[in-house]
């Protein structure tokens, strides 16, 4: 292991941070969204500093600055991805990213009689448009249930719904279980079924490399708030033949060649997408995140993530009263642990953890029909990233182990 994970902590000012009440932050909510490294923060403050302009418009040296930043990052980013920036529409997140699949993509070429496999472990973001879809233009959405002894996707079941998919849907590394789903075969079997693949990627991208050109999946959602980067930004990388499938969606200032009162023509490829002021910060920042991240090996940051959440799960396994909720100890397991208390009420639960320092979320996480799986409401969830420690750990299983004995 060469990750220097005190030479990391330094990076992000943050986690120096007191609350309220006097008690160091132990920041345990990276699944929501990640902490930020100084030089993310430093890159934005110095576009708005130093060269603050719109971008793809005005000819003057701050406008060109501004352009050139833009597009850098897209340079940038799409290369840590591994694959052209002509590949990669920028978008607000994951959310949107596939939306736009649902809007520009699934509409023109989705219909009755089509199908579109989900499974239980979607994010609603992965969920809720293809609903929508389905009522507007008649598709069928099916679901792949999950096991709930293993927290994985019935693989059978899987291979029987795609048969005569269209488009499969499916969540790279679940935000609730931190399971990291076969998404080398669902690939496969998509593809050999006909049906275009759709990779949410919001959590599974700051775990492992995303590899897009050579991975084969037709559309990749990611959000950069989750791998250091800003809120506000994502994209979509879409394979080169799916992108020529796709319609205008938001429309307006620079997705067109030309406007007129008879009607509109419009850019090619990813400018077709981008609709309205970019947002330039936010690459930039983004870029800056990616650049950071480069510096480290992700399968050594995977293994230290692993390593700290397996250990926490096999300790608080023995904590009288307490239920996880997925296999953190698998090795291929990323990082989220999500629990309850049998007599401890979740959002009680997550106060008193505030109260000793340590943030987690709770709720349904925006997966409800995995929670209807596996039979409960909501659960509290310890999300770990780069920059914790086995010591955070260690603190956290000891005062929950504080917290079980005196509130049960
Ligand atoms: N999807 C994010 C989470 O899991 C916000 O918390």
């Amino acid at each position: 292991m060469t990750l220097d994970i005190e030479a990391i902590r330094a990076d992000f000012p943050i986690l120096e941070r007191r609350l309220p009440n006097g008690k160091q932050l132990v920041y345990f909510d990276n699944a929501a969204t990640s902490q930020k490294p100084q030089c993310v923060i430093d890159a934005m403050t110095h576009f708005y500093e130093a060269y603050n302009s719109n971008a793809h418009r005005s000819n003057h040296t701050l406008a060109d600055e501004a352009t050139t930043a833009l597009e850098n990052a897209r340079d940038r980013i799409a290369s840590y991805f591994g694959t052209s920036p002509d590949q990669l529409i920028y978008t607000s997140g994951a959310t949107e990213a596939i939306n736009l699949v649902a809007y520009a993509w699934a509409r023109e070429n989705l219909g009755d009689g089509d199908v579109i496999v989900l499974t239980e472990m979607e994010h609603h973001a992965d969920i809720v448009p293809w609903q929508q879809l389905s009522i507007e233009k008649g598709v069928e959405v099916r679901y792949v249930p999950i096991d709930i002894e293993s927290f994985t996707l019935d693989m059978n079941a899987l291979e029987v719904a795609v048969a005569d998919a269209s488009l499969v849907c499916v969540v790279h590394t679940s935000n609730v279980l931190g399971v990291r789903n076969p998404i080398e075969n669902i690939i496969e079997m998509s593809h050999a079924a006909g049906a275009r693949i759709l990779l949410d990627c919001a959590q599974g991208a700051p775990h492992e490399r995303i590899d897009f050109d050579s991975m084969g999946a037709d559309f990749v959602a990611i959000s950069a708030h989750k791998m250091a980067g800003p809120t506000g930004i994502g994209c979509l990388l879409v394979k080169p033949d799916a992108m020529e499938q796709m319609s205008p969606f938001m429309t307006g200032g620079l997705v067109i060649k030309t406007v007129s009162t008879e009607g509109t023509t419009f850019q090619e490829g990813h400018a077709m997408f981008e609709t309205g002021t970019p947002r330039i910060a936010e690459a930039i920042g983004w870029g800056a995140a990616v650049e950071w991240l480069d510096q480290f090996d992700m399968m050594e940051v995977h293994e230290h993530i692993n390593e700290i959440a397996s250990w926490t799960a096999m300790q608080m396994r023995e904590i009288p009263g307490i239920s996880i909720y997925g296999e953190p100890e698998r090795e291929d397991s990323s990082g989220a642990v999500s629990f309850l208390h049998e007599s401890i009420q979740s959002q009680d639960l997550a106060l008193l953890l505030d109260e000793g320092g340590f943030a987690v979320r709770t709720g349904h996480h925006c997966a409800q029909p995995l929670m209807d799986a596996l039979g409960v409401p909501s659960t509290n969830r310890a999300s770990f990233w780069i920059y914790n420690t086995m010591a955070e750990a260690e603190a956290f299983v000891a005062y929950l182990l504080y917290v079980v004995e005196r509130f049960s």
